[in-house]
Order: structure tokens, then sequence, then C-alpha cells
């Protein structure tokens, strides 16, 4: 969790008072600080590379906001995707196919022939699409292939998140792997890497080691075997702190770790990481007002304008995100609420039991690190639109995507001709 400057009890974000931003742009609203972001991109691509050939493929499921991803590919950046809206939203972005991994799971054929035809590298995660690949590919073997396996180690914030335990939906399972590699090569294949994701925002070095020696493991079995892999995918997950006083993750020491198990016990000369959450989260608040006080007795709430709609982890994996009020900023704590949002559950809930000061109509209230898997996890629940997101710099904020229309919310309906008239 970052410290932010106080202006005469105004919180700053990126140079600018919070509460101008939310005059200015309305609430709830999404703001990036583009200075962040820039230096979390070469914090874990400098950690990494000062021992080896580096490749950061930001795992852009996390925000793909174009101007996000246009920073990023301007840093150098390449990009982890799952999906052909992600690596057609990428291309759009100006992101060349060759920076571009595709990682799905449980792909229906379609998605498969457009993501191949699009030239970005396939990171196979069963045999069955291996097999579908095979033959919707025929005639293009050239198309550049690597791995998803299965562990056999987990970790993450929630159990929701945890991908790479045995038994996981995710990946080739240990005992195919070798089988499979081979099986590549005989349908013609050139398999250039092997991959993990272990799960997201684990906060504990321990299980990337461990996968990492499972990784290496395999590299020098399919050496044996005549397969040599071009690089080892790390997968992403690298946890950041919510909470105030939570240490951050060791980046570089984790990355002097990895990079030396792989350069003592492999040839590989080349590291990927996917990290999504580490890039953005820190980089990005959402600004929501306070529109309603109530005092229910056995609880106080303050009521806000952004609900599970607008920023869904608090209630669909009970994470914490840290709230300030912009406008009181540093002032006295008066009393506990929960903050609560719109949506018609009571599972709408941003925060339990937070100490505020004496929280008002009107007030800003600042919710810390909504910059991965925010914007991206919102929906239109209860026919809200989807809020505006704004990019701040320098003591500046441009608009960068507005707020949708009610009105678009039915423009892929359709009512049948017999029920009108
Ligand atoms: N690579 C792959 C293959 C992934 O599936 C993921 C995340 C990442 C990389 C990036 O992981 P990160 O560095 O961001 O931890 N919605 C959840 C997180 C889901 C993560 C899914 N996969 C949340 O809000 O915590």
């Amino acid at each position: 969790m970052r410290d932010y400057e106080n202006r005469d009890g105004v919180m700053l974000f990126g140079g600018m008072k919070v509460t101008d931003i939310a005059d200015e742009f309305g609430t709830p609203v999404y703001v990036t600080d583009e200075k962040r972001l820039r230096e979390n991109y070469r914090n874990v691509h400098n950690a990494f590379s000062k021992h080896m050939e580096t490749k950061v493929h930001y795992a852009c499921k996390a925000n793909t906001n174009l101007t996000i991803l246009k920073i990023l590919e301007q840093e150098g950046s390449c990009i982890d995707a799952v999906s052909l809206g992600e690596v057609m939203t990428c291309l759009k972005a100006g992101f060349a196919p060759d920076r571009i991994i595709y990682t799905g799971n449980n792909v229906s054929n379609k998605e498969l022939s457009a993501v191949a035809g699009l030239g970005v590298m396939i990171n196979v995660d069963s045999v069955s699409e291996l097999e579908r690949l095979s033959k919707l590919s025929d005639g293009n073997k050239a198309l550049p292939i690597s791995f998803r396996i299965t562990p056999g180690v987990g970790s993450g914030h929630n159990a929701k998140v945890v991908t790479g335990s045995t038994g996981s939906k995710f990946g080739i399972p240990e005992k195919d792997v070798i089988k499979t590699y081979l099986r590549a090569k005989e349908l013609g294949f050139d398999p250039r890497g092997i991959h993990v994701h272990i799960g997201s925002g684990g906060r504990s070095s321990e299980p990337f080691m461990d996968a990492m020696e499972v990784l290496i493991r395999f590299t020098n079995e399919l050496k044996e075997k005549g397969i040599e892999l071009e690089f080892i995918d790390m997968g992403g997950g690298i946890g950041v702190p919510y909470r105030p006083n939570e240490p951050e993750m060791d980046v570089d020491e984790l990355a002097a770790d990895l990079t030396g198990m792989i350069l003592e016990e492999t040839d590989i000369k080349k590291i990927l990481l996917e990290p999504g959450r580490y890039i953005v989260c820190d980089t990005t608040v959402l600004l929501t007002r306070c529109v309603d006080v109530k005092d229910a007795g056995i609880k106080k709430y303050v009521g806000v304008d952004a609900g599970f709609n607008t920023l869904i982890r608090p209630a669909m994996y009970d994470s914490y995100h840290h709230i300030a009020l912009g406008n009181k900023f540093g002032k006295a704590c008066t009393a506990k609420y929960d903050v609560v949002g719109p949506i018609c559950e009571s599972g709408d809930c941003l925060a339990r039991d937070r100490v505020l000061p004496d929280p008002e109509e009107g007030d800003v209230v600042v919710i810390y690190d909504a910059g991965a898997y925010g914007f991206a996890m919102s929906s239109n629940y209860n026919s809200r639109p989807l809020c505006r997101e704004v990019l701040v710099n320098d003591g500046k904020a441009e608009l960068i995507r507005d707020s949708e229309k009610i009105e678009e919310q039915w423009i892929h309906q359709r009512i049948p001709e017999r029920l009108i008239g």
C-alpha cells in the first residue's frame, strides 16, 4: 500500500487533489497514475534482466484499458493473453503478434483457430488442445507453441485463484508432461518453452522456488529426450501489500533466486514472467462519493456510489482494500463503518469495520489498490453503466474511458416482433 501526500487535508494522487478529479470527472471513477505504472514495469523487468535475458509478459487480464496497454507497449513489455478478445485488444494497442503469448484454458476450436491465425504463440493447456490445434493448423506446424504444466504447487490470496495444485483444471498433469512434448514433436511442432502459473496474490517466495524445481526437472528430462527448450515461463502471481504496514515481496531477491536456479541447473538462457497485479495494482485508486450515511444501531454505514458492480474483489474474495476519505485526509477517526454500495444485495460491501473521520454525504471516498482486477471485473449488474477511467500524470488528468450510457445496454437486445405493437 502506498503512502499519499496530504495537501491541506486533501489527498494528492499523481500530483492532483482527488477532490478535483472527482469534481471534474464524476464518480465512481478509476484513476491511474502513469508514472507509477512505468516504475512498476521497470522494477520487475530490471530485477530479473540483470541476471539473464528476461521478457515480462504483462498479464493483461488485470487491466485491459488501451491507454494502459499503450504505455506498457512503449516500455517494451510483452503480453500474456487468455482470450481472443485480449489478443485483439493488445494488437489494437500496438503489440506485434510475436510479443504476445496466449494461454487459454478449455479453449474452443473456434477461438483456437482464430488465435492461431493471428500468429501469436500458443501456450497449450491440455493434450486435447494439442491434438485439436494440430488438426486446425494443418500445414502450419511452424506455429510457435509452449506448454502450461501443472506443477503440483499452488499459491494465492484465496482458494479461488490457486491454479497450480495437483488435480487443477489448468495445465498438463505431471504424469503426462514428457509424453505430451514427444507427441507435439511427432505432430511436427517445435515446442519452445515450458510454463507454470501457480496462482495469484500469494506473498511467499517458496512456492515459486518449488514450482521452479519442477520446471527445471522437466526441462532437463526433455533435453535428455532430445527436446531443447528456449525459455522457462514462471507465470504471474507476485503478491502485493493491500494493508497498511504490510511488507512488499522482495522482487530483487525472488529474481536472484529464480534466475540463479535456472542458470545453475539448466542450459536455459531466457526467463519469461507474467505479472499482472504487480504491474497495475497500486497504480490506481477508485474514487467514489459518499451519498448516504446510516446509523443502524449495531452498525454504521457509509453508502457510496460504487458497488460490487464497480469493484467485485471484496464481495468475491473477501479482499481487503484500504479506504480513506480524500477530503478529510489524515483527520482523526471517529467511529467504525461498513462501506456499502447501491447494489440490492447484502453482500454489496466494499469494506467492513473501518475507522473513518466523521463521514458525510459528498465526501470523496478513496479505495486503494484498485488497478488489478478492478475495472476489468466490473459489470452492468442492476443495469448500472460501466464507469469512467482517467489517467493522471504530473498534475494533469485525461479521460481514457468514458462511462457507458444506459441506452448502450440495450443495443444487442432484440424484442421479438410478435411482442411489439
Ligand atoms: N498468468 C496466468 C496464466 C494467469 O492465469 C494469471 C492470473 C496471471 C499470469 C497473472 O497473475 P497476477 O500476477 O496478476 O497474480 N481476479 C483475481 C485474480 C485472478 C488471476 C487469474 N490469473 C483477483 O482479483 O485477485
